[in-house]
């Protein structure tokens, strides 16, 4: 019993290591300094390893922290937390997920989805809140490629090409939208809005500043965000599509939450439905589309399965493959 505790802690010390020296390096000296403390540190380490597996993550661990302090913590702040209000951390832990939603995501999936016959119907899978939704709302500067979108306060999504990205002459025409997700986030709710700055990375202040205007466009025009499971719920949802439309179904970072079972169950699922599928998630995660990583900094951006582009998973550039 003692054994399986000591060797829970020694894989939340290894994976916190992991993401200090992989994921945060160079954006967030905050979290990169509290994860390295994390894994050093009994007291977090036998909290967080007391967490059921799949709750163990230091982005949920730590934006459940800085929500219950209204600031992003530091080793001194977490471990005060656990010690005073670990019950309170673990509701907020165990009640909430890893959901943040990162509109810049836009711009990787943008040229893919303006190649297709137009108009397009959009079901993005995994949607959060739903930012991920308004691409036509964005506007887009490709390393001073500019593209204005229809809504002139929403944030212009910045995005380094490189390799032959055939970059649009015009935003999608998009007929028809609708999300899905197994815990639709509110726009036009506060709390949950709160919940979403949380998961921004202390440093990252470009991300909060997109974040918050993001917000203010979809609470003018909310996407609607439908609750459901990805592989039960998602033919349901494309039958609800309208005709004389291209079909699309996508996702981006969100197969890597899924179990490995679930994710062949959707890519079955999904190859079965007659839509047009983009991906845009960690090498690997989709088959065919490379060696799976410890990180989710790279992303693959693939059509149908096959890989078309990588690209940075918060959008910042899109690499994309010479063949395509
Ligand atoms: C990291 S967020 C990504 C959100 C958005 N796609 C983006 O890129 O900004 C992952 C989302 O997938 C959702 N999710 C996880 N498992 C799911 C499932 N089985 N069915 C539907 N949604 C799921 C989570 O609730 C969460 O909102």
């Amino acid at each position: 019993m003692a054994q399986a505790g000591n060797d829970a802690q020694t894989a939340v010390a290894q994976a916190y290591r992991v993401f200090a020296r992989r994921e945060v390096r160079g954006r967030s000296a905050e979290y990169e300094a509290l994860a390295e403390s994390v894994a050093d540190d009994a007291s977090a380490l036998g909290f967080i390893a007391s967490l059921p597996p799949g709750k163990r993550q230091p982005q949920l661990v730590f934006a459940a922290a800085r929500y219950l302090l209204g600031a992003p913590p530091v080793i001194g702040s977490l471990r005060e937390l656990v010690r005073r209000s670990g019950a309170e951390l673990t509701q907020v832990i165990t009640t909430r997920r890893t959901q943040t939603n990162e509109p810049a995501r836009c711009a990787v999936l943008l040229p893919a989805l303006a190649r297709l016959p137009q108009p397009v119907a959009l079901i993005d899978v995994g949607a959060s809140a739903g930012l991920t939704l308004l691409f036509d709302h964005y506007s887009y500067d490709y390393g001073g490629y500019l593209l204005a979108g229809r809504d002139p306060d929403a944030p212009t999504l910045r995005c380094q090409p490189r390799g032959p990205v055939p970059l649009p002459s015009q935003l999608p025409d998009i007929a028809w939208r609708a999300g899905l997700d197994l815990n639709p986030l509110d726009v036009t709710n506060d709390d949950d809005v709160r919940w979403l700055s949380c998961l921004v990375w202390p440093g990252e202040s470009d991300r909060a500043q997109r974040l918050a205007a993001a917000v203010a466009c979809a609470r003018r025009d909310p996407p609607a965000v439908h609750r459901g499971d990805l592989v039960t719920d998602l033919p349901a949802l494309v039958a609800r599509a309208p005709e004389g439309a291209t079909l699309v179904v996508y996702h981006t970072s969100v197969l890597y939450y899924v179990s490995p079972d679930q994710r062949e169950e959707f890519v079955r699922t999904i190859r079965g439905l007659g839509v047009v599928w983009l991906s845009s998630e960690a090498p690997g995660i989709v088959p065919g589309t490379g060696t799976p990583v410890r990180d989710e900094l790279q992303c693959v951006l693939a059509r149908d399965g096959h890989p078309v582009a990588r690209a940075d998973s918060h959008g910042t550039w899109l690499h994309w493959l010479p063949l395509w």
